[in-house]
């Protein structure tokens, strides 16, 4: 285990290290007994001094105060449920409800914990069916999940029989909520790390399945995004990619001039032509389009758990079809690929 006994300042608060928030001995202990390798730099004692955010010892607190419970019952693959609400005391549930507030907005879900119905602004079932109904298996594999949020889906991934599920994170609010569900799960062979793929130091040529969910029209660079994936999969492996797509020929994408259903961080939107291209440039084979299916407020929403502006603020009232800024309409797509020779 990796001890990590000192004490840090964030924004004036003295936090103790030696809690080990984030997990991160789990992860070393799990690297060390399987093969794999390479993790030092995130697992290393005094990792956590690097992770500056001034929420940060707010939130530390609210996992110290998780009632301890026990699940008796656990399904992860037909939904994440966590125990159940029959061996939990109305204080407990009170006690976790009043935790998992303090991590709002709870973007991805749902989840059930010991009865308390957490349900977040995506219901991310309805991607994680279709993903199935594309033919994925998760079976036997070792998968990481690029930009996995809370960590719904590889959950979902272990749920359905994957050796290991690690996900990169770098929003720290979202890899604190994963903490809640994991620490009722230690044994699980899950993990977050709170890093953007372009920091992430891991194995090379190792996943079976690679994930990026949501991600490609948020960074700036997709190209170098699909590149830099080609690391970490191991050759006849199989990336999975969901993003954002608009209609139109080979070598169009959209580059919103602001925001994109009031999003500011989207750059470029694909045709489902052009990110095939991107992948062929990109050194990966055997492309499939496996999903195409435009986002509805039955799949995202505002709700108690995350209370704020959702899709509807984000589209035109008079016209659906379009964005409020006149684009049109999130529609997104499910394309898989894969690399047999580097
Ligand atoms: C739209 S959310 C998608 C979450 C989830 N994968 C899904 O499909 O619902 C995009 C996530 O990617 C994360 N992200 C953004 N840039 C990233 C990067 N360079 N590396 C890893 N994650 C990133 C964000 O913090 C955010 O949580």
């Amino acid at each position: 285990m990796v001890s990590v006994f000192q004490f840090c300042i964030f924004s004036g608060h003295q936090v103790n290290l030696d809690i080990d928030p984030l997990g991160l001995a789990g992860l070393h202990e799990f690297a060390t007994t399987h093969d794999f390798i390479g993790l030092s730099k995130h697992t290393a004692p005094g990792y956590l001094k690097h992770l500056k955010h001034g929420d940060l010892p707010r939130w530390i607190e609210a996992l110290g105060s998780l009632p301890k419970l026990i699940p008796e019952t656990v399904d992860l693959e037909y939904q994440v449920a966590i125990g159940h609400g029959g061996q939990t005391s109305e204080s407990q549930q009170q006690a976790l409800s009043h935790v998992l507030e303090t991590l709002v907005p709870w973007r991805k879900g749902p989840f059930d914990l010991f009865g308390v119905e957490l349900d977040s602004e995506w219901r991310c079932n309805m991607k994680w069916d279709r993903l199935l109904q594309s033919g994925i298996s998760f079976a036997d594999k070792t998968v990481l999940d690029v930009g996995c949020g809370n960590g719904y889906f590889g959950l979902r991934a272990i749920g359905k029989g994957a050796r290991l599920a690690l996900g990169l994170e770098p929003y720290l609010l979202y890899a604190m909520q994963f903490q809640v569900l994991k620490s009722y799960l230690p044994e699980l062979p899950i993990f977050v790390l709170p890093v953007k793929l372009e920091d992430f130091q891991g194995p090379r040529d190792y996943f079976d399945t690679i994930l990026t969910m949501g991600v490609l029209y948020h960074v700036r660079s997709p190209l170098d995004h699909l590149i830099h994936l080609k690391r970490y999969l191991r050759p006849g492996g199989q990336l999975v990619v969901e993003t954002l797509i608009v209609d139109g020929p080979e070598g169009y994408c959209l580059t919103p001039s602001q925001r994109y259903a009031r999003m500011p961080n989207v750059w470029f939107v694909p045709t489902l032509a052009t990110l095939t291209k991107w992948l062929i440039r990109c050194g990966y084979q055997a492309i499939e389009v496996k999903d195409v299916t435009a986002t509805d407020a039955e799949e995202q929403r505002a709700t108690r758990w995350m209370p704020f502006a959702s899709l509807q603020d984000g589209l035109n009232p008079d016209d659906p079809g379009q964005t409020i800024e006149g684009l049109p309409a999130p529609r997104r797509a499910i394309v898989t690929a894969s690399i047999n020779d580097k």
